[in-house]
């Protein structure tokens, strides 16, 4: 079967420009994350580059990674930064309660995240440790890492190894204080929030660091408005977190990564677009208290959460990926820019071996998700212009409900090149989208997409190449109307 969408672009009117950083990601010290997918070691046999696998930098360094998250997560509020730096093998190791009962060596530090970043001209972005941690103890690690100062960090610094101060522009303080970083109150965790940000000093002249305060789980409203209220003159940007579990509950399975019928497909996209009232809801509480859009709405944990993969560690979170999701990527990341005025920034969970990954290893081999690809695809949108849309989507229907089967947006980058993406959720029907251009010119049109056999579909590691861009010839041009045959279950990105 077949059914017709209509679009409107309005580059007639003015948009917000999108932030490169809402395509961030997430590395935390959790499962094999850190070590095995991205750090080996420089005595590993497999190929490394200083310690970092070679695979890994080069297909990282294709996704413009604008900006990272670290070292977690649950794990920050019980990282001791001291316990990271100074000879490998001289360095303390510590239990990982969270992630697995194992024991982290800690080979991976304040150095090997901040040289990762400065090779691949990432933007850190440091979680600080408030729940099991002291004012003090945070404060020098800011002071470590930023002071171009004789002073005692940054000497302690020169010692080992690093002259200059590298550049953290982005700073969380504490990570899911409402759980895992201290089960507190939101008006508890808003004067912690404001003692640890007194002492997040600029020691960079040429460097304002942006302060990040840890934001909701999900639909808690009272935090957004708490923090807003006793808070929100003192910080850049709030955070946000919401996982898409297939089945809504953390109770009980969370259901496959791979092996699902139609009616948890549905039910997965569906719990995904939970993610626009979570923004319209939060982002209403923030303009009560800033009208200005001064504070960002920092959406630094989303993607889907599935069971993990049959016969791996539970606490190592190694799930599969497949076309499911990056149709789902490419519907939050629609959103995040179509709310691109107050969501600045994002982090999807995670970026190697865990959740949601864009990359998959298993001992030297490598494999790119078909959630990396769109991230790939999408890269044009970075630091673009958002030209608003106007859309009538037929539903994609399932039982006695529905969700809109077509999810778009679009932008205009520095050159003038127009960038639409588009995502077709229906796994069964093609649809005829009709898409005017008000205030645009183009005169071609070329594009690629992402699409499989099944919504099931994915890259294992002997057959790597299952899901993965191809040209895309569907898209037509004719004066001011664009006609795409978007084929079920697709990620298409048309450059005019
Ligand atoms: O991303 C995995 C975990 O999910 C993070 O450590 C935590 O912040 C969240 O609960």
């Amino acid at each position: 079967s077949s059914s017709n969408a209509t679009i409107v672009l309005r580059g007639d009117q003015p948009g917000p420009v999108i932030s490169k950083n809402i395509y961030g990601q997430f590395s935390e010290h959790l499962g094999r994350c850190i070590y095995e997918g991205i750090w080996v070691g420089p005595d590993s046999p497999i190929p490394n580059t200083k310690g970092y696998r070679n695979d890994v930098l080069a297909a990282l360094k294709t996704l413009q990674v604008p900006q990272l998250r670290w070292p977690g997560g649950c794990f920050a509020d019980e990282y001791h930064w001291r316990d990271g730096i100074g000879p490998r093998e001289k360095r303390p190791s510590m239990y990982n309660s969270h992630w697995g009962g194992v024991v982290e060596n800690n080979h991976f530090g304040t150095h090997e995240f901040l040289d990762l970043c400065e090779m691949l001209g990432i933007e850190p972005y440091i979680c600080l440790n408030v729940g099991s941690g002291t004012v003090q103890e945070a404060m020098e690690w800011v002071e470590y890492m930023t002071s171009p100062a004789s002073s005692p960090m940054a000497n302690l610094r020169r010692a080992n190894g690093r002259e200059q101060p590298w550049k953290v522009p982005y700073i969380a303080v504490g990570n899911e204080s409402w759980g895992c970083g201290g089960s507190m109150t939101p008006a508890f965790y808003a004067d912690n929030y404001k003692r640890y940000n007194t002492f997040v000093k600029n020691y960079d002249r040429d460097l304002r660091i942006q302060r990040i305060a840890c934001g909701a789980n999900g639909d808690n409203y009272e935090w957004t408005e708490t923090l807003m209220k006793e808070a929100g003159r003192n910080m850049h940007g709030l955070a946000l977190h919401y996982y898409t579990l297939p089945s809504g509950s953390w109770r009980g399975k969370k259901g496959s990564a791979t092996q699902f019928d139609e009616a948890e497909y549905f039910a997965t996209l569906r719990n995904t677009l939970k993610m626009e009232e979570l923004i319209a809801k939060h982002s209403a509480i923030m303009d009560k208290y800033d009208p200005e859009k001064k504070v960002a709405l920092v959406v630094d944990e989303w993607g889907i959460w599935t069971d993990v993969e049959p016969g791996t560690n539970p606490g190592f979170l190694y799930q599969q990926n497949t076309l499911r999701d990056a149709i789902l990527a490419a519907i939050n990341l629609h959103l995040f820019q179509a709310h691109a005025d107050r969501v600045t920034m994002a982090n999807i969970a995670q970026m190697v071996n865990v959740l949601q990954a864009m990359i998959l290893t298993d001992k030297e081999k490598m494999l790119l998700t078909p959630t990396y690809h769109v991230f790939e695809m999408f890269k044009v949108h970075q630091g673009a212009t958002l030209i608003p849309v106007v859309l009538a989507s037929p539903d994609y229907v399932v039982g006695k409900e529905k969700i809109p089967a077509v999810s778009v947006s679009a932008s205009r980058n520095a050159a003038g090149k127009v960038h639409v993406s588009l995502s077709n959720a229906n796994p069964n029907a093609a649809i005829t989208v009709t898409c005017k251009l008000a205030g645009l010119t183009g005169s071609a049109v070329t594009g690629r997409i992402l699409t499989a056999p099944a919504v099931t579909s994915h890259n294992t590691f002997d057959a790597p190449h299952t899901v993965e861009p191809a040209a895309f010839d569907g898209a037509k041009l004719a004066g001011d109307t664009l006609t795409v045959a978007l084929p079920a279950k697709s990620v298409v990105v048309l450059e005019l």
